[in-house]
């Protein structure tokens, strides 16, 4: 059984925090360091739950990975690109609660000389394969959906591979990076074309580790475009802060009266950080105070409580704050006016059906929101009061409902504190810590 906990409703936020590493790009560094020959030095790794699985992916294929998980310092002996030595065939891998580590993973093993067998947990074996599994098997892999529905478990027998040129019905980093590493091992160039941007983070990333890699938009959408390799170099990689993260105190320091928190570190790459725009939009003060410049950029974001109004959040932004949609909702909840969040259709298709679920807990808090088919329409500006909110095991409704408790009446209990720990772990006692 799951521990609850309670959060009861704060004065006000004040304080600084550094919000852990960012979950994408930890997986990533993890990924390229195992195909890469040598050293991948990686600091600020996020030791979320999501993350060990894909740890504990590559230790299975032979890889061996140096962590220290209180400073976020993971050395990864890579393998090279064919050099995976699995501890049996077919290798079992579990990817447990993550999306990401199941899908991209895919696009490194389709191309092995060994079958691959992956599955995860009860979500992660609900959520749709057959994005990846199509433009895979059109590049020449053998991938199979164990139970014949498009989900996981999935039998994966490595075999050669050819470049495609995949137009991807949805705008998904996880698809995209799947294809452009099994393009590394293909024969030909291989690209994606997607309807928005998704977030660039492999494309970066494998660039620096010495792929050749491409994006550019074009009149089909835009295009990241990669050419096989046979080899890639280990890298220095610093991760910074999970803007997904920063997200629910950036939330909460605008809508609990009397708020100032300094967020240091954060990720603030283009394709992640709608949620400034977002919230901005919604009348937030939010200030960056300095910037740091490495291949992937980052900022110290300060925010302080203002009063927040609604908005339309669609179109080309939805990638760029996806996982912030659910924190988002409980902003629209306590911003004036109205609210529709459209265009986010994959909503539905994530650790929950996060319409669903943030429906379901912003009723049970009181708030007027309405359901729809690519997204919801809140009417803000009730009060909302505290109720028992129910995760499921979702992760960013477990934090984003916490958010949503500090500025209500009454307390709020949440069914399931533990779940937090897949991208989050110590979010509710740095939560404690600046509440005042
Ligand atoms: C991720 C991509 C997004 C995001 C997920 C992480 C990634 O998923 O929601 O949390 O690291 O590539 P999709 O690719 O399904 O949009």
């Amino acid at each position: 059984m799951p521990s609850p906990i309670t959060v009861k409703p704060a004065d006000a936020l004040r304080g600084e925090i550094t919000v852990p590493g960012d979950k994408s790009i930890s997986h990533r560094a993890v990924m390229f360091g195992a195909m890469a020959e040598g050293l991948t030095r990686i600091s600020g790794f996020l030791s979320g739950a999501d993350c060990l699985a894909t740890v504990d992916c590559f230790r299975r294929l032979g890889v061996s990975v140096d962590m220290d998980e209180r400073s976020g310092s993971v050395l990864v002996h890579g393998l090279g690109m064919r050099g995976f030595a699995p501890d049996r065939d077919p290798v079992r891998l579990y990817t447990g609660n993550s999306g990401t580590t199941t899908r991209i993973i895919s696009g490194i093993l389709a191309p092995q000389p060994f079958i691959s067998e992956l599955s995860g947990d009860d979500s992660v074996n609900s959520r749709p394969m057959k994005r990846i599994i199509e433009p895979l098997t059109q590049m020449g892999s053998r991938i199979e959906s164990l139970k014949g529905n498009g989900c996981a478990p999935l039998r994966i027998t490595g075999s050669a591979l050819h470049g495609i040129t995949y137009r991807s019905p949805v705008a998904s980093a996880q698809v995209k990076s799947a294809i452009l590493c099994a393009g590394l091992y293909a024969e030909g160039a291989t690209c994606v074309i997607e309807p928005a941007l998704s977030r660039d983070h492999t494309e970066r990333m494998l660039s620096a580790f010495g792929a050749d890699v491409t994006s550019e938009l074009t009149a089909e959408g835009w295009a990241a475009g990669i050419r096989p390799c046979s080899r890639l170099d280990g890298q220095d990689i610093h991760v910074p802060g999970d803007i997904s993260s920063a997200a629910y105190f950036l939330t909460a320091g605008a809508i609990v009266p009397g708020s100032e928190i300094l967020l240091r570190g954060v990720g603030c790459n283009p394709t992640r950080a709608g949620i400034l725009t977002a919230l901005g939009d919604m009348g937030a003060e939010i200030t960056p105070v300095s910037f740091g410049n490495g291949p992937e950029p980052e900022a110290d974001l300060l925010v302080r409580t203002a009063s927040l109004h609604g908005t339309v959040i669609g179109g080309n932004m939805i990638p760029t704050l996806i996982d912030e949609l659910p924190v988002l909702a409980v902003a629209a909840a306590y911003a004036a006016g109205t609210t529709v969040i459209r265009d986010a259709a994959e909503l539905k298709v994530k650790e929950t059906n996060r319409i669903d679920t943030v429906t379901e807990n912003l009723r049970a808090m009181g708030a007027d929101v309405t359901p729809t088919e690519d997204g919801l329409v809140i009417r803000g500006g009730k009060p909302l009061h505290g109720a028992r909110i129910r995760t499921y095991g979702d992760h960013r409704i477990a934090m984003a409902f916490a958010v949503a408790a500090l500025a209500a009446e009454g307390e709020t209990v949440i069914d399931n504190r533990a779940c937090v720990d897949v991208s989050y772990p110590g979010f509710f006692d740095e939560l404690t810590r600046i509440t005042e």
